[in-house]
């Protein structure tokens, strides 16, 4: 398989690295506190892993906590809805402050008119696969897309291990995009430690879901684990 483009000079401005704070893996009892700390260490959004019990065996947070997060700051906010039947929740998770929407393939039978409900309220739009999920199921809804999210954990908790086959499908959707001439953000979401996140950038991944792995490291505050983090993936 041909490698993927290595670095952000070959690719155009809008694959440039991005990391997309993990707001579920902050400190829960100090959410303002931590949000105001992820802006000054220039993270380029929050990543609200939205969970329904349902299609995950894992329940989290919810539109009422982005709205209030919304009044606090500027970031954009990266919506990962781990949900069944997204097209229920559009209109409430856009209202609550969203930018970038992502919904699953496996959580709707009707994928592409959802992609097209999210880009008509003027949301970037991104779909998600889980690791047993293969890539062709983009097929056909990936020309209309911003951004792919592999999942390299099953998604549900933090604290997980990457699965390592979950590289490969990197990569074969850095060649998808490739080939159809598509520039379509690649983001990574589970584990996304230092070590992985630079391989993972090898493979072609450009947008990194940063949660207890790397940038709510135990042992680094958050600025110098963003600062470590921007500058791994810098140098691949
Ligand atoms: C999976 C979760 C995790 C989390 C990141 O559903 O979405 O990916 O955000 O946390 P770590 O870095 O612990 O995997
Ligand atoms: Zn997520």
């Amino acid at each position: 398989m041909k490698p993927a483009k290595r670095c952000n000079q070959e690719r155009g401005d809008k694959m440039q690295d991005k990391i997309s704070a993990s707001i579920m893996c902050a400190d829960l009892l100090n959410l303002g506190d931590d949000i105001k700390e992820l802006k000054k260490a220039g993270v380029d959004y929050i990543h609200w892993d939205i969970m329904d019990g349902v299609f995950v065996p894992n329940y989290s947070m919810n539109q009422d906590f982005m709205k209030v997060a919304r009044e606090i700051t500027d970031l954009k906010f990266d919506t990962h809805l781990m949900i069944t039947d997204p097209a229920r929740y559009i209109d409430k998770f856009a209202e609550a402050g969203t930018d970038l929407m992502v919904v699953h393939a496996e959580a709707t039978i009707h994928l592409h008119r959802v992609v097209q409900q999210i880009k008509a309220k003027g949301l970037k739009v991104g779909v998600a696969i889980n690791p047993a999920t293969p890539v062709c199921s983009l097929n056909h809804v990936i020309g209309d897309l911003d951004l792919v999210l592999v999942m390299t954990v099953n998604p549900g908790y933090a604290g997980q291990k990457m699965i390592p086959a979950t590289l490969d499908k990197i990569e074969e959707v850095r060649e998808m995009v490739e080939k159809k001439g598509l520039e379509i953000d690649i983001e990574v979401d589970g584990n996304v430690s230092f070590e992985n996140a630079v391989e993972m950038k090898k493979r072609g991944a450009n947008v990194f879901v940063a949660g207890t792995s790397s940038i709510f490291h135990k042992d680094l505050s958050i600025v110098e684990a963003t600062r470590k983090l921007r500058e791994l993936l810098a140098e691949v």
